[in-house]
């Protein structure tokens, strides 16, 4: 049987299946058929519905196992403890961390918007010599940002706030080498904060997006035309198709150097 699914847990700590429905398969036989293929799974949990709402989390039903969803995500080393039921989190995004995280140079001052339980945060702390602020919104995702950063004893480096982008951003305007976006469905709304915390010397901004054929396109406009209402120059470096979202429609990063039209 051909089932669709995502692990997030580890064997030693179980771990949840987060399984797509299939047409004409009851939830409870492909739950079985997954407690049989992985016997670290403590829950099933059924995707029902989209993502959803400002924190970005999807309806999940459980349809068997352990009321308990919380599970500790092991990843290249780090350990993320979250639930899914209360967060967004995606071990599909494992390699789009670090491919960020190796353009950070050490030294550098990193700001993560949207960091959810951490994810962004710490795997740039651990990969390279730089103090990262993360800004979340979701109390759940905060809490267990807070957690994971302990958890991986990263406190030297890491800074969670609990907030929202909007109101905490102007109190750190124009400290950071590099900010990053991973909100893709409205990354585009904050583009003006994420632009003025960078410092005046210039930095790096990687901007989250998403749509179909010509989304690099628009997603350069965006941008671009938000560096020059604040007299910023944004310099496109590239892009990247980090997943799809369905039949021609992606989630894409677009990289930018932004600087001072008066900075050479
Ligand atoms: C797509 S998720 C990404 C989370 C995390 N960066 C990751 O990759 O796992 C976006 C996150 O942004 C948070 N968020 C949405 N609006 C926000 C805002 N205005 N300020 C801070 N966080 C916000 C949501 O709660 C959610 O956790």
């Amino acid at each position: 049987m051909r089932i669709a699914y995502d692990l997030i847990g580890s064997r030693e700590t179980g771990a949840v299946a987060i399984v797509e429905p299939v047409e004409g398969v009851s939830p409870e036989k492909l739950a079985d058929e997954i407690l049989r293929r992985h016997p670290h799974v403590k829950s099933v949990l059924l995707k029902a519905g989209e993502r959803e709402g400002e924190f970005r989390v999807r309806p999940l039903r459980l349809v068997a196992g352990s009321e308990d969803t919380e599970v500790v995500h092991k990843e290249y080393g780090l350990r993320f403890k979250l639930d899914p039921r209360l967060v967004y989190f995606s071990p599909r995004e494992a390699e789009e961390r670090r491919r960020v995280a190796s353009q950070v140079q050490d030294g550098e001052l990193v700001y993560v918007m949207f960091a959810g339980v951490g994810p962004y945060a710490l795997v740039i702390a651990s990969m390279r010599r730089a103090l990262v602020i993360g800004v979340e919104l979701n109390p759940h995702a905060a809490r267990y940002f807070g957690e994971n950063v302990r958890l991986n004893r990263l406190g030297s480096r890491v800074y969670p706030i609990e907030g929202d982008v909007s109101y905490v951003s102007p109190a750190l305007y124009g400290k950071f080498d590099r900010v990053v976006m991973p909100l893709p469905k409205g990354a585009y709304l904050f583009l003006r904060h994420a632009l003025k915390s960078i410092r005046p010397e210039g930095g790096y901004l990687h901007f989250y997006y998403w749509g179909g054929d010509d989304v690099f396109q628009r997603g350069r406009e965006l941008v671009s035309r938000e560096a020059l209402t604040l007299g910023l120059q944004a310099i496109y470096l590239g892009g990247r198709k980090v997943s799809s979202y369905a039949p021609r429609v992606w989630k894409v990063r677009l990289d930018f150097k932004v600087l001072s039209f008066n900075v050479k």
